[in-house]
């Protein structure tokens, strides 16, 4: 083959037919499971303006400051390929005057200009989730306890909720100048050598360095958060843990945790599986009670998370071999074929994937191609099937033959898509 002229942009995918399908059957469970907890699932546009994310994911994020597909159009404005799912759905839902409460969901695909490697891409897709007007300790666990259900159906092994509570604003403000007059103290002392992303962090997101990789650990001693919370903020936390101790949500309190959007308060959580490492967050979310304020909004709280498909997709599947077209329909001659041509629109209109050659070719060379195509049955149409009123099946796996009426295509295929149900993704 000659080298390829055009390849895809680096950090991004081909979603080929095999993963398609396992995608389209791992939706439908999480559509299912996200409509039983009472969402109703939405769209925004691809892009935004520029300024929404800036507003609410906070300008002095790795996202805002690095990450964002940023352009603009003929009149000079500027958009932004949406890196997240959160403030789009606050705008839409303020722009729609959806009332609050109001459970929104989405499943959209997301852009950040990442430094590309395995479950880390340029484009990616999430499943979110967002409850707007809500403030209680049970909505926050009952989202809590919807991500990590929905990721053990999927086959998540050996999950865990990291959680954390990073307080009201003016708690964490307090907690912010304390932890910098640690780190100015421990840098004077040469007792502390930040990395050069901690170095530009310490001043404009010093909480970010609790969970940077590599300066986190080296903090331990470091004031706590928890320490300068009010015994209000305690006591939602403690009333979020018992929730999930009594629902048996294996969880374990993260200190460090702070994530990387400004938006939150209060709850912040990620969940991740012990069996790929806890570097690959599957999901993460929390609390966010001033975004909807910040985008011109009354006073309304929310709680939300997303989960990477991709990253489920990666670790816990493999991409499945896919069926062909279920009927192959194989002619012997000309006048045959025209008969063929008639059945196979009727097959399709029953909803049958079914498929043929098109072009003239022997009846060896046609079962070549179903096999190839992977189809499951040839219904073969002959002069002879013609006169009787019937097409000849065969298995293609057992090479196993019966003459059936033509309706009788209905019921065969029903029957092996019964037998095969639990037995196979697709
Ligand atoms: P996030 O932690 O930035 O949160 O992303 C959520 C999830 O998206 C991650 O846990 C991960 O599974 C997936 N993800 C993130 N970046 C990538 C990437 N480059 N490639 C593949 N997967 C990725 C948010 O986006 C918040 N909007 C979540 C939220 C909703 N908070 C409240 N409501």
């Amino acid at each position: 083959m000659n080298t390829l002229k055009y390849k895809r942009p680096k950090g991004t995918r081909d979603i080929i037919p095999e993963e398609f399908e396992l995608r389209e059957v791992l939706l439908e469970k999480i559509k299912k499971s996200i409509r039983a907890y009472g969402y109703k699932f939405i769209i925004t546009p691809t892009f935004e303006h520029t300024e929404l994310f800036i507003r609410s994911i906070g300008d002095s994020t790795d996202i805002v400051e690095k990450e964002m597909y940023t352009f603009h159009d003929k009149k000079g404005r500027s958009y932004t390929l949406r890196p997240e799912g959160t403030a789009p759905v606050i705008r839409a839902f303020l722009e729609n005057s959806i009332m609050p409460p109001a459970k929104l969901a989405y499943i959209m695909n997301m852009f950040r200009a990442e430094r590309p490697q395995k479950g880390r891409y340029r484009e990616f897709w999430q499943v979110g989730v967002e409850a707007i007007g809500i403030k209680d300790p049970l909505i926050d666990a009952e989202v809590i306890e919807m991500g990590y259900s929905i990721l053990k159906e999927l086959g998540a092994e050996k999950l865990v909720v990291l959680i954390n509570s990073i307080g009201s604003i003016e708690e964490r403000q307090a907690y912010k100048s304390a932890l910098l007059d640690y780190l100015n103290e421990k840098e004077q002392d040469g007792t502390l050598e930040l990395c050069n992303d901690c170095k530009r962090r310490k001043n404009r997101n010093p909480l970010r360095i609790l969970d940077c990789k590599i300066d986190g650990p080296k903090l331990k001693d470091a004031p706590k958060l928890k320490e300068f919370l009010s015994n209000e903020s305690l006591k939602y936390f403690e009333e979020i843990k018992s929730y999930l101790d009594k629902w048996k949500v294996n969880y374990r309190e993260e200190p460090r945790l702070v994530r990387g959007l400004d938006y939150y308060n209060h709850t912040a959580f990620e969940i991740v599986s012990e069996k790929i490492g806890v570097e690959d967050t599957l999901l993460g979310g929390g609390r966010y009670d001033s975004l909807v304020e910040d985008l011109g909004g009354p006073a309304t709280p929310a709680v939300g998370w997303a989960l990477g498909l991709e990253r489920i997709i990666n670790y816990f599947y493999q991409i499945p071999r896919i069926s062909g077209p279920f009927y192959f329909v194989a002619t012997v001659n000309e006048f045959s074929k025209g008969y063929a041509i008639g059945l196979l629109k009727k097959i399709r209109e029953w909803k049958i994937p079914s498929d043929m050659t098109y072009e003239p070719k022997s009846l060896k060379a046609q079962m070549k191609i179903a096999d190839r195509l992977n189809a499951v049955k040839a219904v073969i149409v002959g002069e002879d099937e013609i006169k009787l009123q019937k097409v000849r099946v065969r298995d293609l796996e057992t090479g196993k033959e019966v003459l059936v009426p033509e309706k009788d295509l209905v019921k065969i295929y029903e029957e092996e898509m019964a037998r095969r149900k639990g037995k196979e993704v697709l």
